[in-house]
């Protein structure tokens, strides 16, 4: 019997998500004759039903394009806006998957879409996930698809960032991308030389980042680079944001949860400017000019590396070998050269953050760089 499967691409786009699509799409047409549909934008062209059938042609071309030929989308099937207000979409989800007869969704995304999926595996469809995110944070995987591509393009930023910052003896502060993990601004830091690297996941003192810097002018060197990654912390604000954390997870009624809440958002607002104010701040604390560069989606866009190509084309095959055994509910992981099914409810809300005795913490505080702890 032919196998059908639907595609879908979600969250934030990704160098690479052409590269799954055709891994998937070419192998499940040409090696396992299966029919292949795409989704358009994320689970809203689920919900809409909007699809295209990916055949042959669909499929060239697409291996070195950046973006996603599908669309994507920040929706949740379970709270989508629809008619004005959020809605439980789950059961549309589950008439269309069964209107258009398919044996298997594929969806490809980050750690919000791994939760999503498992959702709709709870709701009986046959989920399969691939994992792709610049920021690299999805747990039980080795890596994901999009990192290496945002990594050069970072690391190439401060390399040019590094000229102009010697040529004016000034601070450059570069914001990289990750809100909740450092992979990003840690591995473009180290690559690229930064002098400080900041990281959500250690909280740094605004004195210490300035006593680095002033220990480079004071051994000749009038210029820094500052790698800070979006969701970096002063200490702080850290632990305010730990503690509403805690409150909002152990809230007993809703008006607990509620205050919690209103904390959170509170913070959020405060942490706006955030890489603003901390090259102000270093202006002041240090005597030397700053000035910021914020790299922002262009971490994101363009051709895929060689290294997300293959990455993408190993488990997009690997996953369609997956739904030719009917082993659903997995995503299909990186594990050394191999490509492994992991069960949703291993990797749905197992974000993996930078550990602070990491490997490569370690190795970039031997080269002397500053974390600001
Ligand atoms: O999840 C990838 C990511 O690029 C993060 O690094 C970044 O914080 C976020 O997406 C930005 O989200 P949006 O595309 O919704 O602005």
């Amino acid at each position: 019997m032919t196998k059908h499967i639907g595609i879908l691409t979600a969250g934030g786009d990704s160098p690479g998500l052409n590269a799954a699509i055709r891994g998937v799409g070419r192998s499940a047409q040409d090696h396992y004759n299966m029919q292949v549909i795409g989704f358009l934008d994320g689970f809203r062209g689920l919900v809409d039903n909007r699809s295209i059938r990916l055949e042959g042609g669909m499929l060239a071309g697409i291996l070195t394009r950046g973006g996603t030929i599908l669309g994507t989308g920040r929706d949740k099937p379970h709270r989508m806006m629809f008619g004005g207000k959020k809605q439980d979409m789950t059961d549309v989800i589950v008439e269309n998957y069964n209107n258009h007869h398919l044996d298997a969704l594929v969806c490809i995304g980050g750690g919000g879409t791994q939760k999503n999926a498992l959702l709709l595996m709870e709701k009986g469809i046959n989920v399969i996930t691939l994992p792709k995110t610049i920021d690299n944070d999805v747990g039980m995987t080795d890596t994901t698809f999009g990192f290496d591509t945002a990594l050069g393009i970072a690391t190439e930023a401060i390399d040019r960032l590094h000229s102009t910052a010697h040529s004016h003896h000034r601070i450059i502060v570069v914001e990289i991308m990750g809100h909740r993990a450092g992979w990003l601004a840690l591995g473009s830091g180290i690559a690229g030389g930064a002098d400080v690297i900041l990281l959500p996941e250690i909280p740094y003192d605004l004195d210490a980042v300035a006593l680095a810097i002033r220990d480079r002018v004071r051994s000749g060197k009038k210029f820094s680079i500052v790698a800070v990654a979006e969701g970096a912390l002063p200490e702080d604000r850290a632990v305010r944001v730990k503690a509403a954390e805690e409150a909002r997870d152990k809230a007993k009624d809703d008006k607990a949860r509620k205050k919690a809440k209103n904390e959170l958002i509170r913070l959020q607002a405060e942490h706006i400017n955030h890489t603003s104010t901390l090259s102000r701040q270093l202006e002041e604390l240090t005597g030397l000019e700053s000035r910021v560069t914020i790299l922002g989606y262009l971490q994101r866009g363009g051709t895929p590396s060689a290294a997300d190509r293959l990455l993408a084309t190993r488990l997009g095959t690997a996953c369609t070998d997956l739904i030719a055994q009917e082993h659903y509910g997995v995503m299909v992981a990186a594990r050394g050269e191999n490509a492994e099914p992991v069960p949703l409810i291993k990797v749905a809300g197992n974000k993996k953050l930078v550990p602070p005795d990491h490997s490569w913490v370690i190795s970039a505080r031997n080269v002397g760089t500053s974390f600001g702890d």
